[in-house]
């Protein structure tokens, strides 16, 4: 594996109507573990190992940053990843800018670690990215008292100047984030005293299970109301770990939906991390009437993990609990596909944190899908989507994917039910997430 490629020729492709999908496949390391994964890797004494290493661009991106500070980092032939860490503290300045290419957990994570090092890092991105607000980031790190300096509108390029040693601090997350949860929490790591995160809405805990497991000291305590406090103890020492990367629920969404979808399909996806905090999509198509079973139920790298039977099902429209949105995050864009072929009405709602990620994910969604020919209305905060009842969608229409994988992704399965072809203006972006997406779907259309 090299260094991510930062610009990629346009990839159109042009997916069809499928025959039943059939088979076994294995879904690549997650996405949001992996990223921890190099990141504290880095900061421990000693050497780590890392199995199931997703090698998406995103991934390696991080992988070229801590690279840039100090870490070594290598892929062995048996595909693990070595990483010699410099310790808390010891990450050190980098000679240029750092390209995080389309990556907001990279850079929001990354910006957290460098607020409390003596060490001065400039944050570039792609345009997506260059796109995305970081002023939720600032706010708090700028509070422990590193000095940034962004491009208008809290955006990127960016500059961060820590400060060590930092001013610890107690932050109540003003919107469910579990990026910028990892920030303040990375930023205290070389903190002095405790640093505190208040969390209202609970957000995906990988952060919070990995510091444990490199030997941080950190507490999370839960008020009746739900709110978790989650307290870390600074100037830690991580230990080195080995860590076995189970495979992203995010990625295997697709080819959940894929499955119940496309007539006469019969799946098994192995190895799908099902951590409470990020399978909301498997309950909600559940609760659709999708046929989704969980054999070989285990636990892999401290995570829980199961395989997963799907079977093409006749899903119904639903009205989703916006309770549930920040256990599925990433997965609306694909639910909505989803819904789209389901009978009758499904309401989204509470979901205003789409419009901020790679693209605003619900006018990119709403504008595809009335253009293959779905039936959908976008509100403030959702959309409400009347399916077909599991007829094909008519299709035949180019959707412009905004450098944004999971919109890529989910029209590409959209083209598997469609009369006439779906075309995806380019394809590329797949590979900051999901690098074998279409190998995958073609193993199991054979
Ligand atoms: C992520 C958190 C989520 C998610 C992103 C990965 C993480 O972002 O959308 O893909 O690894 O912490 P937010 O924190 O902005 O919700």
């Amino acid at each position: 594996m090299t260094d991510p490629n930062p610009n990629p020729r346009p990839s159109p492709r042009a997916f069809s109507a499928s025959g039943p999908l059939q088979g076994r496949i294995a879904i690549p390391g997650d996405k949001s573990i992996s990223h921890r994964a190099l990141m504290l890797s880095a900061l421990a004494v000693g050497t780590s190992r890392v199995t199931g290493l997703l090698e998406g661009h995103d991934v390696l991106a991080t992988a070229a940053a801590m690279r840039a500070m100090g870490a070594s980092i290598e892929r062995t032939d048996d595909g693990a990843w070595v990483i010699d860490g410099v310790g808390v503290g010891g990450l050190l300045q980098p000679r240029q800018a750092v390209d995080m290419g389309n990556s907001g957990t990279s850079t929001r994570l990354l910006m957290g670690l460098v607020a409390s090092h003596p060490i001065t890092v400039t944050f570039t991105g792609d345009a997506s990215l260059s796109g995305r607000p970081m002023g939720r980031v600032i706010d708090p790190l700028s509070q422990m008292g590193a000095d940034i300096t962004a491009s208008p509108g809290g955006r990127l390029p960016l500059m961060v100047r820590g400060l060590a040693p930092a001013i610890p601090l107690a932050y109540r997350l003003p919107m469910a984030s579990a990026q910028v949860k990892s920030a303040v929490l990375l930023a205290g790591l070389n903190t002095p005293g405790i640093t505190e995160v208040i969390e209202p809405v609970p957000t995906r805990d990988h952060s919070e299970r990995m510091l444990r497991g490199f030997g941080a000291d950190l507490t999370v305590e839960t008020d009746a109301d739900g709110t978790r406090h989650i307290r870390l103890c600074g100037e830690a020492e991580l230990r080195p770990q080995t860590i076995t990367v189970p495979g992203d629920p995010s990625s295997a969404a697709f080819f959940i939906v894929a499955a119940l979808i496309v007539p006469g399909s019969d799946v098994v996806i192995a190895n799908v991390g099902l951590n409470p905090t990020r399978a909301g999509l498997v309950e909600v198509l559940q609760a659709m009437g999708g046929n989704i079973e969980l054999q070989n139920a285990r636990e892999v790298g401290g995570e829980p993990v199961a395989d997963l039977r799907v079977r093409h099902s006749s899903l119904k429209g639903i009205a989703v609990d916006p309770a549930i949105a920040p256990s599925m995050i990433d997965e609306y864009p694909i639910l909505f596909v989803a819904a789209a072929l389901a009978e009758g009405r499904t309401v989204t709602t509470g979901l205003d944190e789409l419009r901020v990620k790679e693209s605003d994910r619900l006018a990119v969604m709403a504008a595809g899908l009335t253009a293959i020919g779905a039936r959908v209305e976008e509100s403030a905060d959702g959309l409400i989507i009347d399916g077909t009842g599991g007829d094909p969608l008519p299709g035949g229409a180019t959707i412009a994917g905004h450098l944004d994988h999971r919109i890529c992704m989910s029209f590409a399965i959209a083209g598997l039910v469609s009369k006439a072809p779906v075309m995806i203006d380019d394809m590329a972006p797949v590979a900051t997430s999901f690098p074998n997406f279409e190998a995958l779907l073609a193993s199991l259309q054979s």
